[in-house]
């Protein structure tokens, strides 16, 4: 059938239709909100501004820097200077570039245990040696970056500080002091991946690392993927002056201009509609049910010798098996029964933490989630029996 090919070409992954796959950490299509796009681009397109689809200022428009910080002001509850931001198109890219530009083949960098899975791909892209780290509930042990401090210093260090892909996990505000304070003592970057900041959906989480850029060392990084759509290919890099500089002159941003003009221009306009503004509240409050659908269904239907800390916000809930059960091994028996998981190994640099897993309440509706949770639990429960 002509929708189910076009479907496969046009999304990134392609699941059996009677799956529930609850590794995919992406809004599911119902969120995606076409009729707010369309209103923003019939405002910003029908104003006198083709100064959009020129080539673009290196640092990104202004106009929409502007507008951003205003957003993220008020979100934050930061002052955030539009001056200091820098248009990306996304977290990804914004990583890969910033790669680019301050680390060398071979170079170390020091990486949360566990960590984005993705990220690792873009790192291994770089030949860098990725050095993982291990957390507790309040993010990364900075006494254990204390004592690899002590054998090796890093170029940079990738932090996702607040509701953790893949453990939902939040560095605490004490924390992101002290490492800030080590980036310094060790003059090494501080790349903090704040793709989930704005999805809280019980209590507020510590400032974003956005706080500290006043600091020649960090660079916080935010997208539109999570908050908007991801098709939009939009974020931004918010860093000190110094670090700006590195990121505007280069021959890539010489040769293009300044990243994504039009569709920062169309995001503006949704700013200035307040249908950013209304679309995140919207988001949060879905994300927020859909999380106690499926939390709810894993603590009824789970065996009590699987464990899981309940987030406070973003995608994701991290499942922690006995010792001996490896999830890898699990994911063929899930797949029978028409469930899907991330394996804990994806997301460590030296495929460890095999007895986790990684499940996302983004995508699907209640129902799917409560039946979804319900079908690994099952398969959980024979696997230990
Ligand atoms: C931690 C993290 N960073 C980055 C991304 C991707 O961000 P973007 O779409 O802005 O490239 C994701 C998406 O799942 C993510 O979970």
């Amino acid at each position: 059938m002509i929708i189910d090919k076009l479907k496969i070409i046009t999304s990134n992954f392609d699941i059996p239709p009677d799956r529930i796959d609850l590794s995919i950490g992406q809004p599911g299509t119902s969120l995606l909100p076409l009729a707010t796009l369309a209103q923003a681009a019939k405002h910003c397109l029908t104003r006198d501004n083709s100064y959009i689809l020129a080539y673009g200022a290196e640092q990104g428009n202004w106009y929409f820097h502007n507008s951003l910080a205003g957003f993220l002001s008020e979100q934050y509850k930061l002052s955030v200077d539009p001056d200091h931001l820098f248009t990306t198109t996304g977290i990804s890219q914004g990583l890969d570039f910033i790669c680019g530009l301050f680390t060398r083949p071979g170079d170390t960098i020091f990486v949360e245990n566990p960590t984005y899975s993705l990220a690792l791909g873009i790192f291994a892209d770089h030949r860098l040696n990725v050095v993982g780290l291990p957390m507790d509930e309040d993010g990364l042990i900075i006494e254990a970056i204390e004592e690899e401090l002590a054998h090796q210093t890093p170029v940079l260090l990738y932090t996702i500080p607040t509701f953790q892909n893949p453990t939902g996990c939040t560095l605490s505000a004490t924390r992101r002091k002290k490492l800030v304070q080590l980036s310094r003592e060790y003059n090494f970057l501080i790349v903090a991946d704040e793709v989930y900041q704005l999805l809280a959906y019980k209590g507020t989480p510590p400032l974003s690392m956005a706080k500290y850029t006043e600091t020649a060392t960090v660079l916080s990084l935010g997208s539109f993927s999570k908050i908007l759509a991801p098709g939009l290919r939009l974020g931004w890099i918010q860093t000190h002056p110094d670090l700006m500089k590195r990121l505007t002159t280069n021959g890539m941003i010489y040769s293009g201009g300044g990243l994504n003009p039009f569709t920062s221009a169309i995001v503006q306009s949704a700013i200035e509609l307040g249908l950013q503004e209304k679309q995140l509240s919207h988001l949060k409050e879905v994300y927020q049910q859909r999380k106690n659908a499926l939390n709810t269904s894993l603590r009824r239907n789970l065996p009590d010798s699987v464990s899981f800390v309940e987030s406070g916000g973003g995608f994701f809930t991290w499942l922690q098996l006995p010792q001996h059960v490896d999830a890898e091994k699990l994911l063929p028996e899930a797949h029978k029964h028409d469930v899907s998981f991330a394996p804990g190994s994806f997301f460590s640099p030296r495929r460890d933490l095999k007895n986790y897993l990684r499940l996302s309440f983004a995508y699907y509706e209640e129902p799917e989630l409560v039946e979804g949770a319900e079908r690994l639990a099952a398969v959980i429960t024979r696997q230990l029996s």
